[in-house]
Parts: C-alpha cells; structure tokens; sequence
C-alpha cells in the first residue's frame, strides 16, 4: 500500500480548474520531487494532502498510523524557546525515559528488596536508548545544525528572535531529526545558500524514509530525485527514475502530446465537416446527430503550451556615469560585531558580479551595508555620484493584503489603469491575478509581481538578492536575459549556479 495516496483529484480556485483527476501515489522508497510552473497548483496540492484544503472531488488516502511533517513556504514558530531546546524537543520521550533509568539505578543501589528487578528494568531501558541512538544524539543534531549553518550563538536565541529565514531552518532541521515518515516539502531550498542547499541534498540522498518535495531548482533535483511528479496540462504524470531521466522522458513526451493534439484536431475538423455538411439531410442527419453527441463528449486535450505563462522582463537602464560606479575597501560588517574578514572590491562599469558566501553569513548584510540601511564597523565603500541603485531585496516584508495592481499602484500612482495592466501582463501577471490580494497568489506569481514593480524603475545598478527563489524555469530564463541585456552594473547573490553561471564576469566569495 502506498502511504499517501491521493486519487482522481479535482480542486478549483473560483476562476480556475487546477486538477482533472490527478492522482498521485507515495511509495515508502520513494524520494519524490513535484514539478510544474508557477501557479500550476503545487502548494496547493501539498495543502490537500495534508488536509488544510479539502479536495473538490476524488480522495486524499493515508496509510494508517503512517506520520508526516510538512514545510510550508510561510512558516509561523514564534514560541520563546531556544533553538537548541526546541530541536531537542524532538527527543523528548527519549529524555523522560533517561531520567526513569537513572532514578532506577539510583534506587537499585539502595540494595532494598527488589533492587534486581529495579537493576534489570533499568538495563532494559538503557539499551533501548541505545538502540534509540540516544547516546549519539548530540552527535546528530550538532551535524545537522552545522550543515544548515547555526552558529553555537544562533542556537541559544529564541525562536522569536530569528529572522524568517533562520526560522524556517529551524523547523527544517526538527522535521529532519523527527525522521517522521513522510516529510512534505515545499521549496525548501529557498532560505538556503549554495554550501547549505549541497548539504541538504547529501542529507535527503541517504534519507531513510520517503519524502517529497516541491523545487524550481533543477540542480537540487537532479541530486534528490528518484521519481519525479510532473504536474502539467492539470494532471500529474509519474516518471520512475531521476530527474534527468525525467528531461529526456518529457520531452519525448512533449512530441507524442503534441502529435496526439494535432491527431485529434484533425478528427474533430473532419467530425464537424461532416455534421455541417449531414445535419440537415434527411437520409444522413441521424447519424450527423449522433456523431455531434460523440463530439461533444470527447476529452479535449488542450494545445500544446497553451498552460505556460509568457515572462518577459526588462530593467530600464539610465546612464554610464563612470568607470567604477562601485568601490568597497576593507568594509568590515556585522551588526553586534564583525561578521567577516574586511571586503575589498572595484566593480567596474557594466561588470557584472555573483557574490557566494559560506554558510550563510553576511551577503545580505553585506548589501544591506552598501546600501547604507545599516551601519559598518570600519573601512569604507564609495558610490560614483549619479548611481542608481534597482535592489531586489530578498527578505522584503510585502504587505500581501494588496493585489499586484495595488501594489504597482502605491509605488506609481502617476501610472494609468492601463499601464499598471500591461507592466504586470508582461511578466505573466494576468488580469485576474492582478487583481487579487497577493496572499491568495502563487509564491512564483507574488515574486513576478515584485519584479514588476523593478522593471517600472531607471537604473544603472542593479543588486538582486535571491531572486530566483519561487521562479519556474521559463521565469528564470526570462530574468537571465533581462540580467544580461542590462548595461548598467550587477550584483548578484544566488545560491543557483546554475542561473548566475554565463550570466557574471566574475564570483566573489566572503
Ligand atoms: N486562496 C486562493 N484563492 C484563489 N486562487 C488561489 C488561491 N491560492 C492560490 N490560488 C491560485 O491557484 C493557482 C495555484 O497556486 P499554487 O500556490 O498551488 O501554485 P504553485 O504550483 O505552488 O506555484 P509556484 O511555483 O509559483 O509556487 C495559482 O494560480 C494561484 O493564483
Ligand atoms: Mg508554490
């Protein structure tokens, strides 16, 4: 049996058919990665699965007594309690039962009556935390909170106090140690950087138990991958194997669907040539009925691409006012204290640059700190007058009450109707999602809407801090190009190499 199934689905957003009868079936070998464009309906399937949606028709089914955890995009943990401790929480019936063994050895060295069975029972309880792992735990939760990059300093901060992005490691790293077994993962790479995002795969590879995840980051997939759902045409199709595997399966796919299409749009015009020309024949119009009823019940396959949202994007550019618009020397940053050695650096005009950085620390401090939103410690950076900067800020609160056109709206008010429409239709943000509140949007469809907002303003600098996180491919494809027709100079952090590889002249790493 398989632990999750989810059969014959269909589900609507007022306006929008997600699913015909997907199904989807889990396996416990299974390391499973759901892919599809934006707003195709991912997170919302994960939502049905776990039952905070409820599925129009067909059955979300369980295996009993079978466990999960799952990761949503926005994550709510605001308790006041350390990280350490929340982690190890996780281990909690493993401490009580620590305690129960000692308080046994303590009262089985009294040597009172019945001290044996006390002795015994405390035996008992020692190996099964032994069989537990309880004795290498601290072992494991240390490997794991260093490979998702917590300082010993991170791990004694409370919950609360973590910024959005630690706050989702946290709860990563529990669902890891829970080793539940079904972990539901929804972009999980997003809060990650490069080494993390390499860590984590390594992680999943030698996962014991099934998971699977939602990813728009193919070089993550290709590793994690042993069978890949596609969610496309509003149905899933199941591709045993790995995500390259995958490619080359789908594309051989693409052919048939496409032949199929063109095979069946044949049919249907020779089918309605005939009932045009029969229908009104008194010898021929029984069967020209009959054949209209066929018509009208046959399963429609939609063209080819019909679904994929075009994306265009385009960042004005203004004017070259120099030859090293940028200058940062020996810039110590942090905010309580110094978080690396100091940073050196020209860029020059036009130049552009992807900036890495170990575990975690200090990029988008770094920007924050050229962009003057924050102190720095010592050294110094030196704008060329006349610059202007376009930032994408990766941690940026939205206020998601607002639909994408009242977004725009706020920022540009001297812009029309019309042209609020045509900025936010470019890059895939069509009329109906344009007017509705950002929080009923797609993670793709809300970061579409905020790079929208970028290509409405005149620069010569662009600083882009993760901006690929929620993006399909064709999305992707279209920020590269925006990227590299740019004149002007860039800054890029990303933890896809993949995406800023043949897009920068050079990589900085901190
Ligand atoms: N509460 C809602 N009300 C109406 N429509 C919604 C609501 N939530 C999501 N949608 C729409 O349903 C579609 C599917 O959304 P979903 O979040 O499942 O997409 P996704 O595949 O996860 O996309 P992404 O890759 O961008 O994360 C989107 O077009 C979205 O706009
Ligand atoms: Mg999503």
């Amino acid at each position: 049996m398989a632990l999750l199934e989810l059969e014959n689905i269909r589900f609507n957003y007022s306006d929008k058919e997600l699913y015909k009868d997907a199904c989807l079936k889990l396996n416990p070998e299974d390391h499973a990665v759901l892919v599809g464009g934006n707003g195709t309906g991912k997170t919302t399937l994960l939502e049905l699965a776990v039952g905070n949606l409820r599925p129009d028709a067909g059955k979300v089914i369980w295996e009993p007594h079978v466990t999960y955890s799952y990761l949503d995009q926005q994550l709510k943990v605001g308790q006041d309690q350390s990280v350490i401790s929340y982690l190890y929480g996780v281990y909690e019936p493993l401490f009580e039962k620590e305690k129960k063994m000692q308080s046994l050895y303590e009262e089985a060295a009294l040597g009172e009556d019945g001290y044996e069975k006390k002795l015994d029972l405390a035996l008992r309880i020692s190996d099964e935390l032994e069989h537990a792992s309880f004795y290498s735990l601290q072992e494991k939760v240390g490997r794991l909170t260093q490979g998702l990059g917590f300082s010993d300093e991170d791990l004694s901060k409370s919950l609360s106090k973590l910024s959005g992005g630690q706050r989702e490691k946290a709860y990563l790293a529990k669902m890891l140690l829970e080793e539940n077994d079904v972990l539901l993962m929804d972009e999980p790479t997003n809060f990650l950087d490069v080494t993390q995002v390499a860590w984590l795969a390594d992680y999943l590879i030698s996962y014991p138990k099934a998971f699977l995840l939602v990813s728009h980051d193919e070089a993550f997939l290709e590793k994690v991958a042993n069978v890949v759902f596609c969610l496309e045409n509003q149905s899933i199709t199941r591709y045993k194997g790995d995500f390259a595997h995958f490619k080359t399966q789908h594309e051989v796919d693409l052919v048939q669907y496409k032949k199929n299409y063109e095979a069946q749009q044949r049919y249907i015009k020779k089918e309605e040539d005939f009932i045009a020309a029969h229908i009104v024949r008194a010898t021929s119009a029984r069967a020209a009925k009959s054949r209209r009823a066929r018509l009208a019940h046959l399963d429609r396959l939609e063209a080819p691409g019909k679904s994929a949202v075009k994306v265009h994007f385009h960042f004005p550019f203004s004017t070259h006012v120099g030859d090293v618009p940028l200058e940062v020397e020996e810039l110590v940053i942090g905010y309580s204290r110094p978080l690396l050695d100091p940073i050196s650096f020209k860029l020059k005009k036009g130049e552009k640059i992807a900036i890495l950085g170990k575990n975690g620390v200090g990029k988008t401090t770094f920007l924050r700190s050229i962009l003057s939103q924050i102190p720095t410690f010592s050294g110094k950076f030196k704008w060329l007058d006349g610059i202007k900067v376009n930032y994408y800020d990766q941690d940026k609160v939205m206020d998601l009450s607002l639909t994408p056109f009242e977004f725009i709206h706020l920022h540009h008010p001297e812009l029309d109707n019309t042209q609020i429409r045509s900025c936010l239709g470019a890059v895939g943000v069509r009329k109906e999602l344009a007017m509705r509140a950002m929080s009923e949007l797609s993670g793709g469809e809300v970061t579409k809407a905020r790079i929208a907002l970028m290509t409405l303003e005149k620069s010569n600098f662009l600083i882009l801090d993760e901006p690929t996180n929620h993006l399909d491919q064709i999305a992707k494809d279209a920020l590269f190009e925006a990227i590299e027709d740019y004149p002007g100079s860039v800054i890029i952090v990303s933890h896809e190499k993949d995406f800023y590889d043949g897009l920068v002249d050079y990589e900085i790493r901190f």
